[in-house]
Formats: C-alpha cells, sequence, structure tokens
C-alpha cells in the first residue's frame, strides 16, 4: 500500500535506524505506525543489500512468557550475528512493553548485527541497559520510563513520535480511497474534505470512513460522522483487519484498557473541556476525593505519553531520543482530545453518572478570566 504524506518521518526513521539499534515508533492508535515502519524498513536496501526483515505481531499476546516465546522462535530465523544485516519488527507492544522491552534487551545483546523497530501506542521506556547503544543517536541516556504500563529499565534507543496527518494529505487519503462517484461533484467532495477536519489527521479513521463510501453518500457520512457516537460507531465488517481497527470504539478502547483506574477517570472528566487546557484547568476542574489534586499530575503526564491528551503538532513526527522523550509530556503545554478521543470519554463520563457535575465544574471555570489557570 502507498503510504499518503509520511515522506519526512520515513526518511527519519530510516535515518534513526542508520545510527540506532532499537527505534520505538510511538502515537494514538491508529495514527499509522505500523503503516511507516514497514515502509522505512522496506526502504532500507534493495537487492542483495536489502536486510532480512522479520515481524512478530504482538497484539494476540497477553503473557510474559509468549512475549518471550515468540522474540526466541524469531531469534531462531534471524541470521547469525555478522553474516547478513537484519531487522525485527516488533509491532503492537504496548499492553506487554515490559515483557518487549525484557526481551529485546536479551536478544539484542546477543544478536549484534541486529536493529529493532518497536510500534507501541506508549513509548517503552528504558534506562540502563546498554546492549542497543551501537550508533550515535542512542547516546540520549536513559529514555523516560513510565506510561500506564508499568515496566522495567531496558535497552535505550530512541523513539519517533507520530503525530495525526497533515490536513492536506488527510484530505488525499480519503479521496484516493473513495469511490468515483463520491467525487463526482462539488458538493461531495466540500462534505468529504468537512470529514476529514472531522477526523483529524488518522488514517485508520479515513479507511473506516472511505469504507462506507460504497453504500453511503458523502453528505450522509458527513452527517453521522458528525454526532459524537456516529464517529466511534462506524465499522468495518473486514475480517482480515486486526479487530482493534474495526472501528474507532474499538480502537480507544484497546487504549482504555491498559490504563489505570485513575488514567481512565481523568480521561472521561478532562471530556467536558471543549478545547485546550492546561494540567492547572484540569486540577481545578477535575480533582475531588477520588482523584486528589496531588496525585493529578503523574496522571496528567501518563495521559499525554499516552497519546489521549495531545499536544498539536500536525505535519510530521518528532524523533526523540533518550531521556529528552520526557520533553513531550510537559505539563505546561496546552493540550486538547482529538474529537473521537473526546467523545469516547464523555460517554464514560456520562456512565459514571458524573456528567452533570463535571460540565458543572466546568462552567465555573470557563467563568475565571485567564489567573483562574495559574493556580
Ligand atoms: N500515510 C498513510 N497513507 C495511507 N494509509 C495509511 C497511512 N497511514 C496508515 N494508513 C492505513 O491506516 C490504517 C491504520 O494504520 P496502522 O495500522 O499503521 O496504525 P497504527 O498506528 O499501527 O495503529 P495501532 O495502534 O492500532 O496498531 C492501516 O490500514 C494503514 O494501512
Ligand atoms: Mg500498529
Amino acid at each position: 500500500m502507498t503510504l499518503i504524506g509520511r515522506r519526512a518521518d520515513t526518511a527519519r526513521l530510516g535515518e534513526l535506524l542508520r545510527d540506532t539499534r532499537l527505534v520505538t515508533v510511538t502515537g494514538p492508535g491508529g495514527v499509522g505506525k505500523s503503516a511507516l515502519a514497514a515502509e522505512a524498513i522496506g526502504r532500507l536496501g534493495r537487492g542483495r543489500s536489502a536486510p532480512e526483515v522479520l515481524r512478530v505481531d504482538m497484539a494476540p499476546v497477553r503473557e510474559a512468557a509468549a512475549v518471550h516465546r515468540r522474540l526466541a522462535e524469531a531469534a531462531r530465523r534471524l541470521p547469525e550475528s555478522g553474516w547478513r544485516a537484519a531487522v525485527l519488527l516488533v509491532d503492537t507492544c504496548e499492553h506487554v512493553a515490559g515483557a518487549v522491552v525484557d526481551g529485546l534487551e536479551a536478544l539484542l545483546r546477543q544478536r549484534t548485527g541486529l536493529r529493532v523497530v518497536v510500534t507501541s501506542r506508549v513509548p517503552l521506556g528504558g534506562g540502563a541497559g546498554a546492549a542497543a547503544a551501537g550508533g550515535a543517536a542512542s547516546s540520549g541516556g536513559a529514555a523516560s520510563a513510565g506510561g500506564g504500563v508499568r515496566r522495567r529499565p531496558g535497552p535505550r534507543g530512541a523513539t519517533l513520535r507520530l503525530e495525526p496527518l497533515a490536513p492536506d494529505d488527510s484530505v488525499a487519503l480519503l479521496e484516493s480511497l473513495a469511490p468515483h462517484d463520491a467525487l463526482a461533484d462539488d458538493a461531495g467532495r466540500e462534505a468529504l474534505h468537512a470529514t476529514c477536519d472531522l477526523l483529524e489527521g488518522l488514517p485508520l479513521a479515513a479507511r473506516i470512513a472511505a469504507s462506507q463510501l460504497a453504500r453511503q453518500r458523502p453528505d450522509r457520512l458527513l452527517e453521522r460522522i458528525s454526532r459524537p457516537a456516529g464517529c466511534l460507531d462506524l465499522a468495518v465488517e473486514e475480517p482480515r483487519w486486526p479487530a482493534r481497527q474495526r472501528s474507532l470504539r474499538a480502537s480507544l478502547r484497546w487504549t482504555h484498557r491498559l490504563l489505570t483506574p485513575a488514567e481512565q477517570l481523568l480521561w472521561a472528566r478532562c471530556a467536558v473541556f471543549p478545547g485546550t487546557f492546561r494540567l492547572p484547568d484540569a486540577a481545578r476542574v477535575c480533582a475531588d476525593e477520588r482523584l486528589p489534586a496531588p496525585a493529578l499530575p503523574a496522571v496528567f503526564r501518563a495521559l499525554q505519553r499516552q497519546g489521549v491528551l495531545a499536544v498539536r503538532e500536525r505535519g510530521g513526527g518528532r524523533a526523540i531520543a533518550g531521556a529528552a522523550a520526557g520533553a513531550a509530556d510537559r505539563p505546561d503545554r496546552p493540550v486538547r482530545m482529538v474529537r473521537p478521543v473526546r467523545a469516547y470519554g464523555m460517554e464514560q463520563l456520562v456512565r459514571l453518572g458524573e456528567e452533570a457535575a463535571f460540565q458543572r465544574r466546568c462552567l465555573d471555570w470557563t467563568m475565571v478570566p485567564d489567573e483562574g489557570s495559574e493556580d
């Protein structure tokens, strides 16, 4: 499949792989981590210079033992050190991050010619291990630990954080997938552009939306996607797609299940913010005895790391080596929830019976002039 946009990200990942033996591609569900990793690895060489490439999918795995078994099977199929360059793609690791870090540390130490690309919705963390320190870009020191997933220190490497597609690329993607009829008139094209705006540059959302266009006019699709539940529930009946990618609801549920109860609660409560907000705003509106104010900064940062709270930087991923990984999660930056994430959080808030109370607190916050966000 041809990638739309992502030229800079593909080049950046290629560069990182020349310098570093372990690169983690992170970003929210459906942003295109696996697609980018496959594309960049595919460009590492042609013909005899092409590395041996293996992919291990961790999506179906639940136990550490199964993670290690899969890595051991991959190791047996990999060429011995020094014989031929090899790249291992370890895909979908956020739910078994600790075991993956642990297993990769051993593997990288044993196979000195091996390079590894990991995809994960959250950064893997890491720290003291030196197994991956084979090149310049790995010199950033210990990567940030953390995220909702508990993990141990592991091999250091670089992290490429993938942001949603730029608006033009997002439109180009939806148009490339849409049937000819949908683009036949101005009204159809306008509806598709408006649909792209609502989907906020998420390639998975564009693919799901495009699949509806076989039986639905663009204006009707736009109307469905304009409703929060409609946007979450649009589904693709495609057994070859991973179950977590057949709707945005399934994709967000996958992320939600990885969070701690406090992170889930803050996600739900932050859904009352209509636009951008900062940590002090979240503390003012969302803290109570169930979510005490002193605990809130750590929970807030965890949601940033996991892409639930987004710092929008459209049009290109950002590479973060080692210790610099924490810079992207600075709590003083304004954050927002992209539309589907907010819709999912709001549903949780309603389910918890807290919608009225927290909408009211948000209204009070709205009434306070700017200094209200500085306590
Ligand atoms: N730049 C792109 N151009 C065209 N299609 C894309 C692009 N990026 C992603 N896609 C497609 O969008 C869908 C989601 O992408 P992908 O599976 O890579 O997301 P992901 O970030 O790995 O998601 P998850 O977190 O669920 O693993 C896939 O069908 C993929 O082929
Ligand atoms: Mg993936």
